[in-house]
């Protein structure tokens, strides 16, 4: 594939006021005059936030660390982790590299052409997912397997993989890590050695996906309100006492301060006229009422990650939703990870009022 500018490109490109500060921090990482050393984590953010590397990006990037342009663009066009192209807001990237290959890779591409379309790096089904052949990704142990956006799918057949991305195509973001019943890449007969003795603790889920899931921002661009509620998604999975409210911001005690952590709002998601808005946290629960939590995955934009981060918010139910004014939907989106943009996009006030009447709740 040739790696140069793509032939459409946009007018301009601006950091997110969130994504502006954090490259600030980088930028200030490095002494003066080396500061073209952040070229590499200004341009991955820059993609995280537009999906690819556009020309205004490459100025602004090279502006921003006193490059020439043209230096900035031999770094993005270097790096196949950066695409040139638009891509679809699922870019699966199949790894055909030699364990995957051999364990089924060929498979997973002919999924991809029956479900996606027959090119690799072009945007199908009006830009829902691309799909990509790519080398190692470094889970040859759990072969074979794809990533799609920050998660990998690893110990993949054809029908899993075809069941991914149906479930991608409806909204609902599957959980990752191995599909065929390991908890990491132990031997399939099981563990051998380190074996966790009965009764201590340990996660339901392998360290990637505990945080992969927690996150929940594997499929999302970066909004700057990742990190929240990470910590305590963590705790609880290791038998801590879950929240009496949502958490207000990262907990040191739990998990050290991230630099790249923010838990600035982005204006931008925002429900539209809401600018001047205050956000209010809503009214929320210390646990579903006579334990019984509604199945908040009903709602369009809502899959195993979100209704996480939701109930850890005390969250539970289709009348809680439902009953959000405009603040406390813009609470929800600035303080719920995976939340922001798609709470007002999908109308979840609306679906959610439909399903608490359908079940009878007031
Ligand atoms: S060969 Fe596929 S992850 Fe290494």
């Amino acid at each position: 594939m040739l790696r140069r500018l793509h032939h459409e490109q946009p007018e301009s490109f601006a950091f997110t006021e969130a994504n502006l500060e954090w490259a600030k921090t980088q930028i200030a990482k490095y002494p003066e005059g080396r500061q073209a050393s952040a070229v590499i984590p200004l341009l991955w953010r820059a993609q995280e936030q537009e999906g690819w590397i556009s020309r205004p990006i490459i100025e602004t990037v090279a502006s921003m660390l006193g490059m020439a342009n043209i230096r900035v663009l031999e770094v993005a066009s270097f790096y196949f982790m950066f695409q040139m192209a638009p891509v679809g807001r699922y870019n699966v990237q199949v790894c055909g590299t030699t364990t995957c290959m051999i364990c089924g890779a060929e498979d997973l591409i002919a999924v991809c052409k029956e479900k996606i379309g027959p090119k690799a790096h072009t945007p199908y089904r009006e830009g829902m997912f691309s799909w990509e052949e790519v080398e190692c990704l470094g889970a040859c142990a759990n072969a074979p397997m794809v990533q799609i956006g920050k998660d990998f799918y690893e110990d993949l057949t054809a029908e899993k993989f075809a069941w991914i991305l149906d479930e991608l195509a409806e909204g609902r973001v599957p959980t990752p890590g191995p599909q065929g019943g390991r908890y990491a890449s132990e031997p399939k007969t099981g563990l051998t050695a380190l074996i966790i003795p009965e009764g201590e603790p340990r996660n339901s889920r392998n360290a990637s996906v505990q945080l992969a899931t927690a996150l929940g921002d594997g499929q999302t661009r970066i909004q700057g309100t990742e990190a929240v509620a990470t910590a305590a998604v963590i705790n609880s999975d290791m038998g801590a006492p879950a929240p009496e409210k949502a958490p207000e911001a990262p907990q040191p005690e739990a998990a050290p301060p991230q630099p790249e952590a923010e838990t600035e709002y982005d204006h931008e998601a925002r429900p539209e006229g809401s600018e001047a808005l205050e956000a209010i946290q809503p009214d929320v629960l210390a646990e579903a009422i006579e334990g019984k939590p509604d199945d908040l995955k009903k709602i369009t934009g809502i899959g195993p990650a979100i209704e996480g981060n939701l109930n850890l918010a005390g969250v539970f139910h289709y009348s809680q939703i439902a009953g959000w004014s405009d603040a406390e939907l813009a609470w929800i989106e600035a303080n719920v990870t995976g939340a922001a943009g798609r709470a007002s996009r999908d109308d979840w006030r609306g679906q959610a009022k439909t399903l608490a009447e359908d079940a009878g709740e007031n």
